[in-house]
């Protein structure tokens, strides 16, 4: 069932990047699962949107009233979402999707981002380093203007940046971030990522097999509950099957999915 929530604070927190903190009326039942999503009605009268989009769960209070996502202005329904002034009602579905797992009996964790991929490794940092994970963050942006939130990622572990023009950290890729010493020093116990599709394979192709590694994927979704098959992904291990990212996921293990 639909929510509706109350904006209670919206800031440009990069370029074409806004933060927005939502509050529910009522606290949660349970606490929100990092690398799970809302789904939100963007549309109002004007621009009659009718898809849902869906975001991920960047940040959470501790009894899950206010969540904090973050958003890429990259067509109208983000564009109506980034503008709207705080006070307003925001119709939402969730948490939704299947969450992150913390994996039992690891010690140092590596998570890997990319772009509106970096949001919800927040809460997951914040889920390991409560449950006494020690933590690096491989975090890939397109320029300096483009970073956000180093300095909070910072107060939960090692951060290592990365932009495609080297005006922030190191030039180039995640992938480039391996030659950093940090991460010579870092040998992880599990992996996790979120970001774009090639940034996801090379993260697959690198530690899947050899440490758990979960990925969260994104695709354009339609229905947001598993009912219209328009979010799919190839089971890697079933030629018959395909997962739906919305509901399967958005989490999967590595080597459940072929990408
Ligand atoms: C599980 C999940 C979590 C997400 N979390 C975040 C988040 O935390 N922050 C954030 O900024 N975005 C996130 N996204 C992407 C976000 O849902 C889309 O950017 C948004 O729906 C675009 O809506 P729009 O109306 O502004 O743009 P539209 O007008 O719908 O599209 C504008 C452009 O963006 C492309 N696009 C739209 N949706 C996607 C998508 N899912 N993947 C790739 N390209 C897309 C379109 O092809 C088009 O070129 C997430 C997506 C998923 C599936
Ligand atoms: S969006 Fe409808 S099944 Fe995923």
């Amino acid at each position: 069932m639909a929510d509706l929530l109350e904006l209670v604070d919206s800031r440009q927190i990069a370029s074409g990047v806004h933060a927005i903190v939502l509050r529910r009326d009522e606290p949660l039942s349970e606490p929100v699962a990092p690398g799970t999503f809302l789904d939100v009605l963007c549309g109002t009268a004007a621009t009659s949107l009718v898809l849902r989009r869906p975001l991920s769960i960047a940040d959470a209070s501790d009894d899950g009233r206010e969540m904090t996502l973050i958003l890429r202005v990259v067509g109208t329904g983000t564009a109506v979402l980034a503008g709207l002034p705080v006070g307003s009602r925001v119709d939402c579905l969730g948490p939704l999707g299947q969450p992150f797992r913390i994996e039992s009996g690891v010690g140092r964790a590596l998570l890997v981002g990319g772009g509106v991929g970096v949001p919800p490794l927040y809460l997951l940092g914040r889920r390991l380093v409560e449950a006494g994970v020690r933590v690096q963050f491989r975090l890939g942006f397109r320029d300096a203007a483009d970073v956000f939130w180093t300095d909070r990622f910072a107060d939960l572990g090692q951060v290592l940046v990365s932009t495609d023009d080297g005006s922030a950290g190191t030039r180039g890729t995640v992938a480039d971030l391996e030659q950093d010493d940090a991460a010579r020093d870092f040998a992880p116990e599990a992996v996790y990522a979120c970001g774009p599709l090639p940034m996801l394979r090379y993260v697959q192709s690198r530690f899947a097999g050899e440490v758990p590694t979960q990925l969260s994927l994104e695709e354009r979704m339609a229905c947001g509950v598993g009912a219209c098959y328009a979010c799919v992904v190839q089971d890697a291990r079933d030629a018959d099957h395909q997962y739906r990212i919305c509901w399967d996921g958005p989490v999967f293990d590595a080597q459940e999915v072929a990408l």
